[in-house]
């Protein structure tokens, strides 16, 4: 049992899992993941929740290929009943609508694999390649109504070589995720800041 004080955290993933893995083998992430659900049953981020003793299950994702499209009830239910107080977004290949991001509000983290504003959407370190960009990395933001838009917590930058390759890229891009999602959420749960704007200072 955790105590009624330590911040409960779900994470929602669709793929392979790498990012949960590195909040889960985190220390002093500041709370505690007591849920992973995903969209797809055979996400391997499923698996790495039940190794780490997590309970971890797949839900209905709804007629939509990219939402959560009518099947919010369900989810919010599931995350209410796992009395969860945050939700981390890693590799959540699906859009928030309103209704679910107004039972968390300011209370939802995403991580992408690019400096926001820049590249926001699928593909975006094999975007950030072909632009010829010789800087890319990646964001912790807070999630709103848009794409991988929302105030940002915190990024790290990432240069690309000239033989990189996507392959090569991706790998040193999944370190830096892993070392920026802990240390962003470990920041979010325990610095107190200020929002103005879509500006975010740590206090
Ligand atoms: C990460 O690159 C994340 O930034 C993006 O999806 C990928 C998920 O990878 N949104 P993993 O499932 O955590 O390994």
């Amino acid at each position: 049992m955790t105590s009624p004080r330590t911040r409960r955290l779900a994470v929602l993933a669709s793929g392979q899992g790498t990012n949960l893995r590195a909040l889960l083998e985190a220390q002093d992430l500041g709370g505690a993941i007591v849920v992973v659900l995903s969209d797809r049953a055979d996400a391997g981020a499923l698996e790495v929740a039940r190794e780490h003793g997590v309970e971890a299950e797949a839900l209905d994702p709804g007629p939509s290929r990219s939402r959560l499209a009518g099947a919010e009830e369900a989810w919010l239910e599931r995350l209410a009943r796992a009395d969860v107080d945050t939700i981390l977004l890693a590799g959540f290949m699906r859009i928030l609508d309103a209704r679910f991001l107004a039972a968390y509000p300011g209370r939802i983290l995403n991580i992408h694999p690019s400096l926001l504003p820049a590249f926001p959407g699928t593909h975006s370190i094999a975007r950030a390649l072909e632009h010829g960009v010789r800087v890319t990395g990646c964001t912790v933001h807070l999630v709103d109504a848009g794409v991988d838009d929302g105030p940002i917590l915190d990024q790290t930058a990432v240069a690309i070589h000239a033989d990189d390759t996507l392959e090569s890229l991706t790998a040193r891009m999944h370190s830096a995720e892993h070392a920026l999602y802990a240390r962003a959420v470990r920041a979010f749960l325990t610095r107190p800041f200020t929002l103005a704007g879509r500006r975010v200072t740590w206090q």
